[in-house]
């Protein structure tokens, strides 16, 4: 059997850091972390992420602000919204859930939060101090892939990575992430997408597979080899008549079929899923601490 790699446990040792050192920055310093949280309509799955976020908070002894607007606001309220948090000392850190409602347009939204508060990571000047290595504040997923491979100690030097996936949330982070010539770096890289004719070919060349794709299950055996590291981003819903909710969560992984082949696998949910959460107290710990510096 593969090592399953618990996401469940390295979250709760993150969260527990964080707890501990902010008690110690209220006391030292009387500054206390702040998130504020805003979610435009009522998709599900959001709103369950946006109440886990604010749960944490409270866990963790954030100051949290959640703005829960219908789905029609219009757009320049909610950049009014950013500007009033980004002028607020009280908030460290500020989150706009995605997906947004259409006619609100996410790239002008992403671009109206301070760089310094963008504690998901979004922001293009962030991207772009990851991609130079400056300090900055690094997406959630893909910080928490590389804290999952860092606690199971799986050496990621001269290890071929191959990413399934090229969104701005997780494919294009985390390979930008690993290839670095940094510690828990140091990979080779490959980015796979939709127009690779046969990803098989690629992806049995892995070894460390991140599957960010956003497709149930379909990731099988015959796209691996033996002894691989199987970092499976996907969260999707299916229907399940057996559950109480009516939907049961799976990953991009087929995992009864992919774990025998491999070292090490995360599951779903349990893997990756508690790890963004996690890296987003530490980014809004980080941002009220003042250890990420946005000096030259
Ligand atoms: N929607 C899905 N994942 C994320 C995330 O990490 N941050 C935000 N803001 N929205 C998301």
């Amino acid at each position: 059997m593969p090592i399953i790699i618990d996401g469940k446990l390295v979250s709760s040792k993150i969260l527990d850091e964080i707890r501990a050192k902010t008690a110690e920055l209220k006391s030292q310093k009387g500054i206390t972390p702040g998130l504020a949280l805003l979610l435009v309509g009522n998709n599900p799955a959001s709103l369950t992420y946006v109440n886990s976020k604010r749960k944490a908070c409270t866990e963790l002894g954030f100051y949290s602000i959640v703005e829960h607007l219908t789905e029609d606001t219009p757009e320049e309220k909610v950049l009014n919204l950013i500007e009033e948090w980004n002028n607020d000392p009280k908030i460290h850190g500020i989150l706009v859930q995605l997906p947004l409602p259409k006619h609100i347009n996410e790239l002008k939204t992403t671009l109206k939060i301070k760089p310094s508060k963008d504690v998901d990571g979004f922001h293009p000047e962030n991207f772009g101090r990851l991609v130079i290595g400056l300090p900055g504040f690094r997406p959630c997923t893909p910080a928490g892939i590389v804290e999952l491979l860092k606690h199971y100690q799986i050496d990621t030097f001269g290890k071929h990575v191959v990413v399934v996936g090229r969104s701005n949330i997780v494919g294009k982070p985390i390979a930008n992430m690993l290839y670095q010539k940094a510690p828990n770096a140091n990979a080779i890289v490959t980015i796979c997408h939709t127009a690779a004719k046969d990803l098989r070919q690629y992806t049995r060349l892995a070894d460390i597979l991140v599957v960010a794709a956003g497709s149930p299950n379909f990731i099988t055996s015959d796209f691996v080899k033996d002894g691989v590291v199987v970092i499976d981003v996907g969260i999707n819903r299916i229907e399940d008549s057996s559950s109480k909710k009516g939907y049961k969560l799976v990953g991009d992984v087929d995992f009864n079929s992919v774990a025998p082949k491999a070292y090490a696998i995360t599951p779903v949910p349990g893997g990756v899923g508690p790890m963004t959460i996690a890296m987003l107290m530490k980014n809004t710990y980080l941002s009220a601490s003042g250890e990420i510096t946005y000096e030259a």
